[in-house]
């Protein structure tokens, strides 16, 4: 497209007494693609000229009538917009080269500049239920971390655990009353949960239970030995626990710097908030007053010495700027903590932080997994475990009547069940609340990754009837695909770059999640309309190129959301 910009700039420039660049800066993508590709729009010329912008559109048309240049080969009038057609043979030629040649990186530009980008995503509390909330960071954040990796920024992955506060004064006590060192090892995550919800059970009862957690998380906040090795312990099995589920997804964090590593760091917080002069003492406790913004106050400090949430959350985002001086931190935390961020942020802006304009809150809505066959079992820990076992059961089941003979059907089975949760999250727009529903996530003909993942799996068996002599590249059989089909989808190709970037820009997933179904929607109708194997051998040739491309196009885009493309299903 930029080349057919440049090649019209310089066109018109001299017939409307413009410099090229001023020519470029009007140009637009028209609303509809039977009007063309490239519009100039004639209402600068009109102020200039005193004519009306019809009448300097149809003079240009007539001037260039007949005319045809190296990436256009019409130029027709349509009220106040001269719109340019491209010439498919030299467009096609230029972007499926491009595609072909950049391969695995096509789509990835060097924006970034190897700039840091730090994302706060997934992020439990440890001793408390891996719900949905986090399912749903998970998956954003994951993708948004390959998104600014593909442009070219240097994405820092941090899961922001929450691995502090009174639930571990709790934990030790229920550990030391009734803990069970087999149950402990055999799941931690959902041992701790089940002892965490005991101590409150049996705390209604006796009172006392209470004032000895909130002993020992003040003897762990002083760096007790006994009470450090509990937390530790508990820490590390949560860790291994989580870890494991993450290794299934593919995900990796650059840190697990839960809210304990910035303990150290509070006073620092405190410290400053008071020299800025923007911290009171109220009732015994450390607030800083957020009126004047509209903002209820922050509690830095209660009345009892504890910090809370929000502290540790500045002295992370002190951290980060200190340590990875990043260009933009993104937080992506569900819609209900909005608040949290704006103080958080409002806070850093008044201790004098310029930083904290680049931080973001990346927000996000509920999702509910619709009942039925499926539905999850009641007092699952881990949701996101279990909502992942289901559906690459249920994948499993579709994969075993649709493709019996399947060589990998567990690889098919879980790149299936996988995309169908990930797709399900990321192909809505993320502010929205969603009802994931099983069958249709799982629809192989529906609006979901399998149905994406299929039209890739179709590709490369084509490819394999083919033989591979047949991705030769070769100009004059590309330059044969010239059916409407053909060309829209060159031009949907074409798009990947620029979705990848306004996914990564607007942080949402979803952009790039909505284009893929196109993908495979533009790709289904050509094959549906033009012969592959059956054609001439150079017109195949040529399709086949074209398909190739396409597969590109969807396996670098789906690997983006972290989707698997497998070669069969
Ligand atoms: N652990 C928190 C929760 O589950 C999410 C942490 C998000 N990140 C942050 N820096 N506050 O609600």
């Amino acid at each position: 497209m930029q080349k057919l910009k440049e090649e019209i700039a310089q066109l018109i420039a001299p017939l409307v007494a413009l410099e090229p660049v001023e020519v470029i800066e009007l140009l637009e993508i028209p609303p509809e693609a039977e009007y063309g590709d490239i519009a100039f729009p004639c209402y600068t010329l009109a102020k200039k000229n005193k004519q009306s912008p019809p009448v300097i559109a149809k003079d240009l048309g007539d001037k260039l009538a007949g005319r045809e240049g190296v990436y256009w080969q019409k130029a027709v009038p349509r009220g106040p917009y001269l719109n340019f057609h491209i010439a498919p043979a030299s467009y096609n030629l230029e972007i499926l080269q491009n595609i072909i040649e950049q391969g695995q990186t096509y789509g990835n530009t060097n924006l970034g500049n190897g700039q840091n980008v730090t994302i706060d995503y997934s992020s439990p509390n440890i001793a408390k239920p891996f719900g949905v909330g986090h399912i749903r960071s998970t998956v954003i954040g994951h993708s948004l971390y390959l998104l600014y990796k593909a442009l070219g920024y240097n994405s820092i992955g941090i899961n922001h655990l929450g691995d502090w506060g009174t639930q571990f004064g709790k934990l030790i006590v229920a550990y030391k009353h009734w803990g069970e060192e087999e149950r402990l090892e055999e799941d931690p995550v959902d041992y701790l949960y089940r002892l965490y919800v005991q101590f409150h059970q049996q705390a209604e009862e006796d009172p006392s239970l209470d004032d000895e957690a909130r002993s020992w998380f003040r003897s762990l906040e002083n760096g007790d030995a006994e009470a450090v090795a509990y937390w530790e312990r508990f820490r590390q099995l949560s860790l291994e626990t989580y870890a494991s589920i993450y290794g299934f997804l593919g995900i990796e964090f650059e840190y697990y710097h839960g809210e304990s590593h910035y303990n150290q760091m509070l006073d620092r917080v405190i410290n400053l908030a008071q020299k800025k002069g923007i911290a009171r003492e109220s009732e015994g406790a450390l607030i800083i007053d957020l009126e004047a913004y509209d903002l209820p106050p922050v509690m830095l400090r209660k009345k009892d010495g504890a910090t809370l949430y929000i502290t540790r959350d500045l002295a992370a985002a002190i951290y980060r700027y200190e340590t990875f001086e990043f260009s933009r931190s993104l937080y992506v935390v569900g819609a209900e903590q909005t608040l949290h961020f704006q103080q958080l942020f409002k806070v850093l802006e008044l201790l004098g932080f310029k930083w904290a304009s680049n931080c973001v809150h990346v927000p996000f809505g509920m999702i509910r997994f619709k009942e039925g066959r499926m539905s999850t079992r009641a007092g699952k820990i881990i949701l996101l475990e279990e909502v992942l076992q289901r559906a690459v059961e249920m994948a499993r089941e579709i994969i075993e009547v649709k493709n019996p003979d399947l060589k990998d059907k567990e690889g098919a089975a879980i790149a299936v069940g996988l995309g169908a949760v990930r797709f399900g999250d990321l192909s809505n727009d993320r502010v929205k609340n969603i009802e994931f529903d099983w069958e249709k996530a799982l629809d192989f003909s529906g609006e979901t990754a399998a149905y994406i993942q299929y039209a890739h799996a179709r590709i490369c068996s084509i490819i394999r009837k083919a033989g591979s002599q047949y991705l030769i590249w070769d100009d004059r059989a590309i330059s044969l695909l010239l059916k409407e089909e053909e060309i829209t989808l060159v031009k949907t190709l074409a798009l990947l770059p620029e979705k990848i970037f306004s996914s990564a820009e607007s942080y949402r997933p979803s952009v790039l999640a909505r284009y893929l179904i196109d993908v495979a929607r533009e790709f289904n109708r050509f094959y549906h309309n033009c012969p592959v194997l059956n054609s001439e051998p150079e017109l195949q040739h040529g399709r086949l190129l074209l398909i190739n491309a396409t597969r590109q196009v969807i396996a670098n885009g789906l690997g983006l959301l972290g989707i698997a493309a497998p070669e069969e299903m």
